[in-house]
């Protein structure tokens, strides 16, 4: 797909164990999409975990984006007045962080980061992945499906053996998913079947 230059948030929350797929997506979406700035959430920003080190994944964003990241709700806070972005997408987005957009609560970076884009009625886009997609985030789910200027990132149950109720997107559809909602289209289909790669 050829280039189709823009200025993209990309926001990621604390879903750690899908931080190397969602890289491999920022690469991606860098490459599409030209202008990238990344937004962590406080979670993000501050848990050193088995997947990895808090600083080195936000030294590695900044090396793609070739752009500091906003780390804080202040540093968030122009992406409205100054409309920064053109599209904003949340990958990886957490039940918590899901729940909070869906009940209309900003007090982290990353919900203040949505606020202030949605206010110029541009696109947020979301790519889930959450062990209660299909049990107390599923409220949620369907509370953003139904809101205007939002999209998903296309979605399935990533393991319904063993984890029922968990649901997550296709990260290596972000870009796509990002290029539909820029002309106001949900990528489809939303739902896909199971994972024939099983990742
Ligand atoms: C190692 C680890 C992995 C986690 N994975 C997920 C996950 O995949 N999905 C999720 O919704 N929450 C996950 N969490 C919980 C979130 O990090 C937690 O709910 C946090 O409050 C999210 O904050 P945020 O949405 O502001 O990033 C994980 C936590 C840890 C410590």
């Amino acid at each position: 797909m050829e280039q189709q230059l823009c200025r993209v948030g990309f926001a990621f929350c604390g879903s750690f164990c899908t931080y190397s797929k969602a890289m491999e997506a920022l690469e991606r979406v860098k490459a599409r999409f030209g202008d990238v700035t990344c937004v962590v959430s406080e979670t993000s920003a501050a848990c050193d975990t088995r997947f990895g080190n808090a600083h080195d994944f936000m030294r590695e964003m900044e090396r793609i984006c070739d752009r500091r990241v906003i780390d804080t709700m202040l540093k968030a806070e122009p992406i409205g007045p100054k409309k920064l972005f053109d599209v904003l997408v949340i990958c990886p987005c957490t039940g918590n962080t899901l729940g909070k957009l869906a009940a209309g609560i900003t007090d982290s970076t990353v919900t203040l980061a949505a606020k202030a884009h949605l206010r110029n009625s541009r696109p947020l886009v979301i790519a889930i992945s959450t062990n209660d997609g299909l049990a107390s985030s599923a409220k949620s789910i369907g509370t953003l499906l139904d809101k205007k200027h939002v999209y998903f990132v296309p979605f399935r149950q990533d393991d319904p053996g063993e984890k029922p109720t968990s649901l997550v997107s296709d990260f290596s559809l972000v870009p796509d998913a990002i290029s539909a909602a820029l002309a106001q289209r949900q990528l489809q289909p939303l739902l896909l079947g199971p994972d024939a790669a099983g990742s």
